[in-house]
């Protein structure tokens, strides 16, 4: 879909359907609202006092214009309560009306900059909002499946015509950027709704090389044979039960050559997971595809990154292995011995992302990169806990917390901060060896983060659970069913203002 920034007045666009807005319980319109209302002879105040259109979020009344306009349809999105409203809500509105008016086979829509002004969001923010939100919103994964409905071809977002020619370039450099945001955040998307028998480790090292070499970012690429001579004994501990060759991917990207310092965005790369031979119930497996989410993501935050160029470096690392059980798979019981030299006993075969991550964090530590995010589908406990719309955050460091939390927050990704205590490493402590690679029962999200805290040494970390956040059973705003791409957005704005700061 193309997205063009126009100015003029909206009901004279030549479109299939034009889109105002209204905030729930107002019942005097205003704005284009209340034009395009005079232009229908007050259908669309009727509608409102008739208690047909309510301007509840997400909804998005439908008014046919019979030849009163030039467009066919006038939508009215629903912008929710005026004080609830905020950059995320713009970005879900767009969404939902997007997909209404696909399903009504426009093919060029017309739009307001909904809530610029409202809260002191910009009409620049306001139009990345639209953008991401509509891209997001339309997104389907149709590799293996013709879509049900044509795509709407052509967006307008209208701007108020004041004669001012400066302004719209502002906005039409805020659209480019909610295109890269949103391009990314689709790359990750296809990535993760991939099946396992195509996204294979193998195949997040190909698509890694080409996102290197198209936008200029060092690729290096790790087999098992490196990893043995390297010492990632975790890594290959997990490995070892599939015919699929294990990857540790990283992609460099250098965007501020006056430094040393890099920092490291790590993600957990596993294509599917069994369980290994602590095998998981078969009810729901095919989940476990998603299992490389928080890889993904880091992938495609580097993608954007290397178009936007922040005056920063960045590299991320992406340990890629199926977790799969067979005569030469990791066994419960099995000491293993991670890059930093700790020994782990394995309890649960099916806790294999902090083992790999064990390694990946090694090896980043060892690269000398700092500050460390990592995202991962590490617990089921996480998604218990917070539940599908909350990635749960742990640190060793909460100045970096607090960055990554004011990010995830510009960035509409929920994120909630969890608990480290100490004593709770106490369930982790194995009788032979350094540490075991599963708790007790209860806390199951914080003793993986624990686990991997063992990992990072002094190095300031986040790690980001997104278990419950990585993929999504119900179609809402700019999130479909399926992948969401959760991550990619709070990265790529954290390399944005960790790179202001230099
Ligand atoms: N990939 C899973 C976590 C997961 C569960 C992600 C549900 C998405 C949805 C992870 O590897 C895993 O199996 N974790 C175990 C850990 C346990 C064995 C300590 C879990 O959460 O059950
Ligand atoms: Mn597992
Ligand atoms: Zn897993």
């Amino acid at each position: 879909m193309e997205i063009k920034v126009i100015a003029g007045n909206i009901t004279q666009v030549e479109a299939d359907a034009i889109v105002v807005n209204l905030f729930e319980g107002v019942e005097e319109i205003g704005g284009a609202t209340a034009i395009v209302d005079k232009a229908l002879d007050g259908a669309v105040g009727l509608l409102v006092k008739r208690g047909e259109i309510k301007g509840k979020l997400g909804e998005v009344g439908i008014i046919h214009t019979l030849g009163k306009l030039p467009a066919r349809i006038v939508a009215v999105a629903g912008l929710g309560k005026r004080q609830n409203f905020d950059l995320d809500k713009a970005r879900r509105v767009a969404g939902d009306f997007c997909r209404s008016l696909r399903k009504l086979n426009c093919c060029k829509v017309a739009t307001i900059l909904h809530g610029a002004g409202v809260g002191g969001i910009t009409p620049e923010a306001a139009s990345q909002a639209i953008t991401e939100g509509s891209l997001l919103g339309l997104y389907t994964f149709q590799k293996y499946k013709k879509p049900e409905y044509e795509d709407i071809k052509e967006l307008l977002i209208v701007e108020k015509d004041e004669g001012n020619p400066e302004s719209s370039s502002g906005l039409e450099q805020a659209v480019h950027e909610g295109k890269i945001m949103a391009e990314a955040t689709i790359l990750a998307r296809d990535m993760i709704n991939e099946p396992a028998n195509y996204m294979t480790p193998g195949r997040m090292a190909d698509i890694a090389r080409e996102i290197c070499e198209k936008h200029n970012l060092e690729f290096r690429v790790f087999d098992s044979q490196d990893m043995e001579s390297m010492g990632m004994g975790a890594l290959l501990a997990v490995a070892r039960g599939s015919n699929e060759p294990p990857k540790l991917i990283t992609l460099g990207y250098s965007g501020d050559k006056e430094s040393k310092s890099t920092i490291g965005f790590l993600g957990k790369g596993i294509t599917f997971d069994s369980g290994g031979i602590s095998i998981k119930p078969s009810e729901g497996l095919s989940e476990m595809k998603d299992d490389m989410a928080g890889g993904a993501a880091a992938m495609a935050a580097i993608k954007a990154i290397a178009q936007l160029k922040p005056k920063i470096n960045v590299t991320a690392v992406i340990p890629a292995t199926e977790n799969l059980p067979s005569g030469t798979a990791l066994k419960p019981g099995d000491i293993i011995k991670a890059l930093n030299g700790k020994t782990i006993e394995v309890i649960s075969t099916d806790a294999e992302g902090r083992l790999i991550l064990a390694d990946a964090l090694s090896y980043a530590v060892k690269e000398g990169l700092s500050p460390l995010i990592d995202l991962a589908t590490l617990t089921g406990a996480c998604r218990i806990a917070l539940g599908t719309g909350y990635s749960g955050a742990f640190s060793n460091n909460q100045e970096l917390m607090d960055k990554v939390l004011q990010v995830a927050s510009k960035a509409g990704e929920k994120l909630w901060q969890m608990p480290m205590p100490e004593e709770y490493k106490e369930m982790n402590k194995s009788q032979i060896a350094d540490i075991k690679n599963t708790g007790d029962r209860y806390g199951g999200a914080i003793t993986a983060a624990l686990f991997l805290s063992e990992f990072v040494g002094d190095v300031p970390w986040v790690h980001i659970d997104i278990a419950g956040t990585a993929s999504s059973e119900k179609e809402s705003g700019y999130i479909i069913k399926g992948a969401t791409g959760v991550g990619v957005k709070t990265l790529v704005e954290l390399a944005k203002i960790l790179s202001t700061k230099s």
